[in-house]
């Protein structure tokens, strides 16, 4: 579809991002600075405008997007019967023909309504009900690769039906092939790092890096590198107006602004199974020149530079009985405090009573989910001096 068409403007219109709960501000900003317009921030989504280019290259460059949502039509719905009659209103042939095949995805905030997956089937059912009306023919389904994947939300009585122009899940980057036990989300690793405000010339440190989730977030991020760099395909690439020349710019434009940053990013595993296999995701991820991979455990870990980021996402005890758990999270507060000054120090964690045994006081709280588990992602500020003396230094820069 679309193959040799010739780059064209198009008007602006509004568009959904949807993320992670606790990180709307971080994309709300990465919205602002990539140039997108009415930037308005909702519970776990942004509603932003721009044009087709810039919804493709918000797909190529937000790190803290999940997906990018085009609403086709909003509607008061009452019931399944008015949102079959209602969808089937909507001229799908604009966005499809009868030889592609649709997938639909339903969020449901509403108390008209139990079941997801009951208004998806009759959202398909009136799309492909159109299509056989008129043609004797129909679309069909493919849950895992349609070529319009269509998105449905529900709150209260009013639906939206957008088109999903990601298709497959943002946070899919396409660097990672081996996991280890527990990997983050790629979106909540970006978003982390930026909520850190980890400054690429200083150091980055994760000291239980697992897959490598953040190390790799990380050297994306200094080397400006969009983290759909390695996306075999978005869903916008499939659809009826895709625009191959205009993509191809965008592309192009923003590769132009990858820069080789000689950024110091660590990242050590105790096991020497997990740590190898985060090096071969560095490796996969082609950033192995920014980020060194090592054995060790927290507590032999030494401070590479003076100053820096570092961020921990220590197993929450899940499999472990908590005196265990405990003695860890002391281990890590005590750690902090020999070998870590001049670092701000942070840890996600949904263990709150594993936390109080780190000793430490945190200096902010951001609450995150790490998938169905609602955590804390708390900042240490481990100063070098007396907390005292380094106010004082701090006041003297500012003079
Ligand atoms: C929850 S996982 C980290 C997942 C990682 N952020 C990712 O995205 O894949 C915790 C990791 O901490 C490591 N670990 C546990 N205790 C450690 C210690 N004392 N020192 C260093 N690593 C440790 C485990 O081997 C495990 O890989």
């Amino acid at each position: 579809m679309g193959e040799g068409k010739k780059a064209t403007f198009s008007a602006d219109y509004r568009m959904t991002a949807k993320t992670l709960f606790g990180l709307e501000e971080v994309l709300a900003s990465e919205l602002l600075k990539l140039g997108a317009k009415n930037i308005e921030k909702h519970n776990r989504a942004v509603s932003f405008t721009g044009d087709k280019g810039f919804m493709y290259k918000a797909n190529l460059c937000l790190r803290t997007a999940l997906r990018i949502l085009v609403p086709i039509s909003t509607f008061k719905v009452k019931n399944e019967e008015d949102l079959y009659n209602k969808v089937k209103e909507i001229d799908w042939e604009k966005h499809m023909s009868v030889h592609d095949t649709l997938a639909v995805d339903c969020a449901l905030n509403s108390e008209l309504f139990k079941h997801s997956q009951f208004l998806s089937q009759k959202t398909k059912d009136a799309i492909v009900d159109q299509f056989r009306d008129k043609h004797g023919k129909r679309p069909s389904v493919d849950l895992e690769h349609p070529s319009l994947r269509i998105s449905l939300f529900v709150y209260k009585d009013t639906c939206i039906v957008s088109l999903d122009s990601s298709g497959e899940s943002l946070h899919k980057r396409g660097y990672r092939d081996k996991t280890n036990l527990a990997p983050l989300n790629e979106v909540l690793a970006a978003g982390m790092i930026m909520l850190s405000g980890w400054e690429p010339h200083l150091s980055f440190v994760d000291p239980m890096c697992g897959s490598g989730t953040l190390l790799i977030e990380a050297a994306l991020i200094a080397a400006n590198i969009p983290p759909g760099y390695y996306r075999e395909e978005f869903g916008f690439e499939r659809w009826k107006d895709f625009d191959k020349e205009l993509w191809d710019t965008i592309v192009d434009g923003c590769l132009g602004r990858i820069s080789s940053r000689d950024a110091r990013i660590l990242g050590t595993d105790i096991s020497r199974n997990v740590a190898r296999k985060a090096y071969e995701n560095v490796h996969l991820a082609k950033v192995e020149d920014t980020v060194v991979v090592k054995t060790s455990g927290f507590t032999d870990l030494e401070a590479p530079a003076e100053k820096g980021t570092l961020i921990l996402n220590p197993p929450y005890g899940e499999r472990m009985d908590s005196e265990d758990i405990n003695a860890l999270y002391k281990s890590i507060g005590d750690t902090l405090k020999k070998n870590w000054k001049g670092y701000d120090a942070w840890i996600i964690t949904s263990n709150m009573e594993a936390v109080k045994h780190i000793g430490l006081r945190p200096s902010r709280k951001i609450m995150l989910y790490n998938g169905p588990l609602e955590c804390r992602f708390l900042k240490f500020s481990m100063y070098s001096g007396t907390k005292k003396i380094h106010k004082l230094t701090d006041q003297k820069s500012k003079i």
